[in-house]
């Protein structure tokens, strides 16, 4: 189906349609990229991208003559044979994944064998089957996304692995799909569709397992006196474990665990399984965003009134994505016990705002210290590893630290003066 230089169609340009369709113009491919959201479609054919990742906005300027920008689905078809869907899949109230924009793409699809639908989109497994039941003759693959915000064009560029399935009748257009992954050097894991499908979902649930599992860890630690980082690091040493997402903290958020974890919880329970284990993944998760208040109420006793500082609001770094940050609730619990909440994020605030009411957005991570009666990390962006502690500490009402992240390094702040606390670390009564 494919020729060496691939005209490629991309439906969906938020962050992994946006990414895929830069990097396979990077490879040299033309990309006809579509989005019904109009302001989008115009700002990017002025070469201006509206999401915070490393590196996209240059890879998308130097690569714009190989990339077309459009509304129209009939260009898109007229172009190209191989359409990636890169729609969101939002979760609706009950926990299943939204399908309604994957629908409305698949409805406008000719019912020929001429185009080929490539599903990147998150969609539960057995959406394929639909999908092919729906249209028999429209060649389908499932090629789930694997990057990570902060670091996608690396990811895409160099990825661990690439699954791609199809079932009969498919076969052209995966090994089409297979070719333009090929010189990227990941191994190609060719499958069937609804295994791909669930290949995605468990790879998520179960790094978001990980991630509960350590925070549970870090919980045991604290009454314990180990220190977790120290008990993750001899744990990941063993291969059948592995080193990766073991860092305790705050818990995980972000537009694809959280909404990963319930889907297949959903999917699992619609299919009349009872998936005990994610249960507990999402309630150690919920829990571990609030276990930073008892740790203030420690120092500070009563929070009523109390200014307390919040250094970085994304749900990670490197990006300014709020989607099911962990600040989201630690803010809401803080002001629910009556607390001041002050904040500093370099790229997230401005879009955060709207969804932290009466927060005060600081502009400098020194301004939002001052006067604070304590602070929590919740983003470990690079700067406040940089910051001037001494003197951080010298404009504070109390010199109280929560690191949410364990980020920062706990003797040199305890030297500073800091009641300094992390996540699962022996505090400075119990001795390290
Ligand atoms: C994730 C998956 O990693 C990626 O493969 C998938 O395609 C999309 O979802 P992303 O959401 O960008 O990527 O972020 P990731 O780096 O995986 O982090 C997710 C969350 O887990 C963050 O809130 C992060 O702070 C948290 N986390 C991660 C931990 O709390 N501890 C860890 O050890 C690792």
């Amino acid at each position: 189906m494919a020729t060496e230089r691939e005209q490629v169609g991309v439906v969906g340009v938020g962050w992994v349609g946006l990414v895929t369709a830069t990097c396979f113009a990077e490879l040299g491919h033309g990309i006809i990229a579509l989005d019904v959201n109009e302001e989008k479609v115009e700002s990017l054919r002025r070469g201006e991208v509206t999401i915070h990742e490393p590196g996209l906005s240059e890879l998308l300027v130097k690569n714009a003559e190989r990339i077309t920008f459009t509304t129209s689905m009939d260009e898109v078809l007229d172009a190209t044979r191989l359409l990636f869907c890169c729609v969101d899949t939002p979760p609706t109230y009950s926990g299943d994944a939204d399908l309604s924009r994957v629908r409305s793409v698949v409805q406008q699809l000719p019912e020929d064998s001429e185009h080929a639908l490539v599903m990147k989109s998150t969609v539960p497994s057995g959406t394929g089957a639909s999908i092919r039941r729906d249209k028999p003759d429209l060649p389908y693959v499932s090629c789930p996304e694997f990057l990570k915000e902060g670091s996608a064009i690396e990811d895409f560029m160099h990825p661990d692995r690439v699954v791609i399935g199809a079932d009969a009748g498919s076969e052209d257009a995966a090994s089409a799909v297979e070719r333009l992954y090929e010189p990227l050097g990941g191994e190609i894991v060719r499958t069937d569709v609804a295994s791909a499908e669930m290949i995605k979902l468990a790879s998520n649930a179960f790094l978001a397992t990980k991630i509960s599992f350590i925070n549970e860890i870090a919980n045991v630690c604290e009454q314990t006196g180990a220190d977790v980082t120290e008990v993750a690091r001899g744990m990941g040493l063993d291969d059948r474990i592995g080193a990766s997402f073991l860092r305790a903290g705050i818990g995980y958020g972000g537009s694809c665990f959280p909404k990963d974890v319930s889907a297949l919880k959903q999917l699992a329970g619609n299919s009349g399984y009872h998936f005990q284990l994610l249960n507990a993944v999402i309630e150690v998760n919920e829990l571990q965003k609030r276990r930073v208040i008892s740790k203030l109420e420690k120092h500070l006793g009563s929070l009523v009134d109390k200014r307390i500082a919040l250094l970085g609001l994304a749900f990670k770094p490197d990006t300014d994505d709020m989607r099911e940050a962990s600040s989201l609730v630690l803010s809401a619990r803080l002001q629910g016990e009556g607390a001041k909440v002050v904040a500093y994020d370099p790229v997230a605030a401005e879009g955060a705002s709207s969804m932290l009411p009466d927060v005060e957005m600081a502009t400098s991570p020194e301004s939002a210290l001052s006067g604070a009666d304590a602070v929590v990390l919740v983003t470990e962006w690079p700067e406040f590893a940089e910051l001037d502690w001494v003197a951080a500490r010298d404009s504070m009402a109390s010199a109280v630290l929560i690191d949410g992240r364990n980020y920062l390094d706990a003797e040199t702040l305890r030297a500073a003066g800091f009641a300094y606390e992390g996540i699962g670390r022996p505090d400075a009564q119990n001795g390290a």
